[in-house]
């Protein structure tokens, strides 16, 4: 069995500017061995470690959907040490990856169902990972409606900017697009996520949300959730906790006794609950 602390080796095919102050990007990456590829089966949610040589490494959510031939993406935000690194690669260098890491999106429970997806800032990426999955002409007979609510600062802050103008053009996903400051041009809502929640207000009935977010979106989008009638077993998170291992070997990401990383990073509003931990 491989040893579960050591990268396989991958190279930067492709790497997109994301936003409008340069401090997001989109990296396309390919393994370098095809048994590492082989054995990288995952689904939208579940994370990857994310490492560069002297540098260290991080976890990322997989931004690209598993239905996407074209390698893995991660979409990183310039914060630190190694995030910078990665910022500072060229098209052609090599990175570490450690994955796939986590669970995933309940996919089984979204079957036949409406999915409210609510995302805020760049915690969008494995949202984009779980709608572009649902749409998969293949898969997309499988689920039901789709909404997308997805807010940032600005309208130059918003990902994946071609994708979203994509989704907005069919008529079987409602994409709901804010901005907490308008720069004038901006067409969509002006408003936090958790106003335009409360504003479209979505029926509960047969629905699941799916939140990813900074913390203060999590915190004033849950109660909103509630007041609209979506209990807290259809209420769907992904967290961000500070990690090390990825593996449920050192402990830093524990709530009561789950690891994020193990038996997360997805948890349900009520086995959250259950666990009465801060997160
Ligand atoms: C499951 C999971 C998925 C993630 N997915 C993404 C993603 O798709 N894109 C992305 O850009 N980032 C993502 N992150 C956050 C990312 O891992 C951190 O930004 C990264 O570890 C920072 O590393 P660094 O060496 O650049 O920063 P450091 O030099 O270690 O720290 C710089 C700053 O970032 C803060 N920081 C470090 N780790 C985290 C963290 N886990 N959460 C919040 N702040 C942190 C530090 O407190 C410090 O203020 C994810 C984190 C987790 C746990
Ligand atoms: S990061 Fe080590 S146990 Fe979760």
């Amino acid at each position: 069995m491989k040893n579960p602390y050591l990268p396989s080796p991958m190279r930067v095919e492709k790497i997109v500017i994301e936003t409008e102050d340069k401090n997001i990007k989109t990296f396309t990456v390919n393994f370098l061995n095809d048994e590492d590829e082989a054995n990288f089966s995952y689904l939208p949610g579940q994370f990857a470690q994310l490492s560069v040589l002297g540098k260290g490494e991080a976890p990322f959510g997989i931004a690209s959907s598993p239905t996407q031939p074209d390698g893995l993406q991660f979409t990183v935000n310039k914060a630190g040490v190694l995030t910078t690194a990665l910022h500072n690669l060229e098209e052609g260098e090599i990175i570490g990856i450690r994955g796939p890491l986590g669970n995933s999106f309940p996919i089984e429970a979204l079957q036949g169902k409406t999915t409210v997806i609510i995302g805020g800032g760049f915690a969008f990426t494995t949202l984009r990972s779980l709608v572009n999955y649902m749409l998969y002409p293949e898969n997309r007979s499988r689920f039901g409606h789709m909404v997308v609510i997805y807010g940032a600062r600005t309208p130059g802050m918003l990902l994946y900017k071609e994708e979203l103008e994509k989704w907005k053009a069919r008529t079987d996903i409602d994409v709901h697009l804010t901005v907490d400051k308008t720069d004038g041009n901006w067409q969509g809502k002006v408003g936090v996520v958790p106003s335009i929640l409360k504003e479209i207000a979505p029926s509960p009935e047969n629905a699941y949300a799916v939140v990813c977010g900074p913390p203060i979106m999590i915190k004033f989008t849950l109660p909103v959730l509630r007041d609209l009638g979506f209990p807290p077993e259809r209420t769907v998170l992904s967290l961000e906790m500070k990690m090390k291992c990825g593996i449920g070997m050192c402990g830093r990401c524990n709530i009561g006794n789950q690891y994020v990383c193990k038996d997360g990073p997805i948890f349900t509003l009520a086995q959250l609950n259950e666990l009465h931990g801060e997160y």
